[in-house]
């Protein structure tokens, strides 16, 4: 996979190329702005002040702890001038129970904790880890690619950019074989990412009031 990871994907004036850890600090930037307005990750962090700030600690923490060393970080950037217009956070199908997939959780734990630890300073840690869990239990069971986070800058949203980002990987799902799941927290999101070949498998009851976004699967799909 890693050969085609490095061949870039060029569509409509947009590049998708992996992000490096040098992408840190912009890719979390670009994922709090991109969900600045987005209610689920506004619950997630009980709306606490300074919001924006908060999302890019929680963004650092999950970026940071493995997968843009692990290279499953896609970057949408503007093909004539390199500029970052999306970011999806990926992570690779987990076999279960593997020695260095669990050495792999316990180091991305460390890595994120400061930025975890600013991102929900004040709140009370059981709603995080019962929101988490939530979504965790909602998993299917299979190994399955999970996008754990696309965001397109605020400014370039509904031009494409989202759909080629995923395209990137799911065309890199498809030549390997594999099965991707997301959580979508919208009817409008939901729609783009059927249109890709997600089909919703169902209400992920994350928050205390009931709601939460809706799973979505996508089954092996001949490339
Ligand atoms: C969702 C998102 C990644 C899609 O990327 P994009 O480049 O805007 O989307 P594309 O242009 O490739 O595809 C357009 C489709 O994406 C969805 N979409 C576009 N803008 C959107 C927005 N602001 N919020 C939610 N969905 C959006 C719609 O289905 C749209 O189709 P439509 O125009 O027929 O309604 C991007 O809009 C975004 O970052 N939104 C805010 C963060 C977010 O909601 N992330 C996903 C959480 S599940």
């Amino acid at each position: 996979m890693s050969t085609e990871q490095e061949r870039p994907v060029q569509e409509s004036g947009v590049v998708v190329v992996p992000a490096s850890p040098a992408d840190l600090t912009e890719a979390a930037a670009l994922l709090a702005a991109a969900f600045e307005h987005e209610p689920q990750v506004g619950a997630l962090l009980q709306h606490r002040a300074p919001l924006r700030r908060r999302a890019e600690h929680l963004y650092r923490a999950l970026l940071g702890a493995g997968p843009l060393r692990r290279g499953t970080v896609d970057a949408a950037r503007d093909r004539s001038d390199g500029r970052l217009l999306g970011v999806a956070l990926w992570v690779e199908p987990r076999r279960g129970g593997t020695l260095l997939e669990s050495a792999r959780a316990a180091a991305g734990l460390v890595r994120g904790l400061p930025d975890h630890l600013r991102a929900f300073r004040g709140v009370d840690p059981r709603h995080p880890l019962g929101v988490l869990g939530a979504f965790e239990r909602a998993r299917p069971r299979v190994p399955h690619w999970y996008l754990e986070a696309v965001g397109v800058a605020p400014a370039g949203q509904g031009r494409g950019v989202g759909g080629a980002l995923l395209r990137h990987r799911l065309a890199l799902a498809d030549a390997a074989g594999e099965p991707a799941y997301l959580e979508s927290s919208s009817p409008r999101t939901g729609a783009l990412y059927r249109r890709l070949g997600f089909v919703p498998l169902g209400p992920v009851r994350a928050f205390a009031d009931g709601s939460g976004p809706v799973g979505m699967w996508r089954p092996v799909t001949p490339p």
